[in-house]
């Protein structure tokens, strides 16, 4: 098959579905590539590099359209005339958000073209490598918070400095799907103190292991938000007006809100108010990622950047990705190079349209001369994990009832212990002098005595504990002490070498514990 990819017509769309790497790989599938010539440009691929990379390289879009029996793009077709380019029994693959775009999908199906939609990929695992729009948000993630960071007068990252102290930045992630996810990775390695918030509650594990701080709230069912196929569920009246007001309390002291809530399908949901941006503190920012459908902020404008009455930025750019054009090029082009392996199962350039194939079927919109769309449900289960079923509470009695047990588990094992301790030492009684048992016994019940002590003692707790005991060194100066005057002069340097070792040990020990110490102490 000719798979080809033309020059992006929408204005200002920098990104094309087709590199050079992913040309290639498309050839070891035994498929032929074409692309406009300077298709690539704006993501910094050359016309050359494609035709170094085996790509033929085709002057018009007329042209290309006219030999590729698979078109690749980025965005939908833009109008009529990119439209009527497109040729029954021609397949075309790129974003298409058919629920948005119901007549756009009339049309296609008038032509009698196969279109598979990349925003359309279910969320499952095996379907990851095909994931374009979890590619983008991860860009768009990541783009957002250096947008925040050019718009902000001031470090991320907390400082003490000869000039003065710099407070960290205070960013707050609205939604941690792909998106938010990125945009906390990001902000936490520039050192910004991060919080998130997220209507489900299994995703504040990855917060957290990003270390970010999970915003909670009291509320009774907090399954309110929980996911269907990989994706938030509108929620409450209720569990909206708690979440308003912890932002509303949240919202004097934060200086970068970057806010991604989606539920698919859906217009943004209000999570940012116009009395929570009048709040904030003159010069902080707000990136809105949700801008494309209505904003997640009150005071959005799609695709601006404006300034709100306090001094406030409110960035609501919707074309992220393509500010990042050469990095989003590849994984988009990576993306539809997975869906077209796919659809070509024996690597030998024949494409076999497997309706049976869950991935296949959800991303394939219209079929010849069918709309296919919506997909039926997927066979197998979405990517993310339902909250873990939490372990039945136990009551009061039935907790002491098992400390009871461990106790008398732990107490059996002593005086086992004890017996068989016990009767070697009979055996080694029989046959060792006397003096020599006098002092096994002491070193005996000394590991007895220091083993019952440390135990009980909190494994992260231990240093402390041995530092102290370094304290039973003491003995040593008393013994050294006594001998400093008495004996000859080698006797006294001993002495005096014992004094100075055994003091450096007990003060070095005090002095680890008071650091030890100080590590579990809140400031
Ligand atoms: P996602 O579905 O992975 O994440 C959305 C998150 O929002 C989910 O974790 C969901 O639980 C959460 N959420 C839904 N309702 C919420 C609420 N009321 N409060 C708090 N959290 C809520 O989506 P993804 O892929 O991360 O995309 C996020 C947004 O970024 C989307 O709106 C998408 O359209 C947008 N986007 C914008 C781009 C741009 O250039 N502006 C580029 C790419 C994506």
């Amino acid at each position: 098959m000719i798979i080809g990819a033309p020059k992006e017509t929408f204005p200002g769309e920098n990104r094309v579905a087709m590199t050079p790497n992913s040309a290639r790989a498309l050839q070891k599938l035994g498929h032929e590539c074409i692309i406009q010539s300077g298709a690539g440009a704006a993501a910094r691929f050359s016309d050359e590099e494609y035709k170094a990379a085996g790509v033929k390289v085709v002057k018009t879009a007329a042209a290309l359209w006219k030999e590729a029996d698979i078109v690749v793009k980025v965005r939908p077709p833009k109008d009529a005339t990119e439209e009527k380019r497109i040729r029954k029994g021609q397949t075309v693959i790129s974003f298409f958000f058919p629920a948005q775009n119901e007549e756009q999908l009339a049309r296609m199906k008038d032509i009698g073209a196969t279109y598979i939609a990349m925003d359309m990929v279910p969320r499952i695992s095996r379907a990851q490598k095909m994931d374009a729009l979890s590619s983008m948000a991860n860009i768009a993630g990541y783009r957002a918070v250096i947008e925040a960071g050019n718009n902000f007068g001031r470090f991320f990252t907390g400082q003490v400095t000869a000039a003065g102290k710099v407070p960290p930045a205070k960013v707050l992630v609205v939604g941690a799907g792909v998106a938010g996810l990125a945009a906390i990775g990001a902000a936490t390695s520039l050192g910004a103190q991060v919080y998130a918030f997220d209507v489900r509650p299994e995703v504040a594990e990855q917060i957290e292991s990003m270390g970010a701080e999970f915003v909670y709230l009291e509320f009774e069912d907090d399954q309110d938000g929980a996911e269907t196929g990989g994706y938030a569920k509108p929620s409450s009246p209720e569990f909206l007006a708690k979440q308003l007001e912890k932002f509303r309390e949240l919202a004097p002291d934060m200086d970068i809100v970057i806010t991604t809530a989606l539920i698919p399908g859906r217009p943004a949901p209000k999570l940012w108010t116009k009395d929570m941006v009048e709040m904030m503190k003159p010069g902080s920012v707000v990136v809105d990622l949700a801008a494309e459908r209505g904003g997640n902020c009150d005071l959005t404008v799609p695709d601006k950047k404006i300034e709100s009455d306090n001094g406030v930025t409110i960035i609501g750019y919707t074309d992220f990705p393509s500010r990042m054009a050469t990095q989003a090029s590849e994984l988009y082009s990576t993306n539809i190079r997975h869906m077209i392996a796919d659809l070509t199962p024996e690597k030998d350039g024949v494409i076999v349209h497997n309706m049976d194939d869950d991935v296949i079927r959800s991303a394939t919109i219209c079929r010849e001369g069918e709309i296919t769309f919506p997909p039926p449900p997927l066979k197998v289960q979405a990517i993310a994990s339902k909250k873990p079923q939490a372990a039945p509470e136990k009551t009061p009695e039935e907790i002491a009832a098992e400390e009871a047990a461990a106790a008398r588990k732990a107490g059996r094992q002593q005086i086992g212990l004890l017996v068989v301790g016990g009767l070697l030492m009979l055996l080694i009684g029989k046959y060792a002098p006397p003096a020599f048992m006098q002092h096994f016994i002491v070193f005996v019940l000394a590991v007895f005595v220091g083993f019952q002590v440390i135990w009980g003692v909190a494994h992260s707790l231990h240093t402390p504990l041995m530092a102290v005991t370094n304290a039973i060194s003491g003995i040593i100066i008393v013994g050294a002490l006594l001998q400093i005057g008495t004996g000859s002069g080698i006797v006294t340097v001993l002495a005096a070498i014992s004094v100075l070792v055994a003091t450096i040990n007990i003060v070095g020990g005090f002095m680890v514990t008071r650091r030890m110490l100080q590590m579990f102490q809140k400031s």
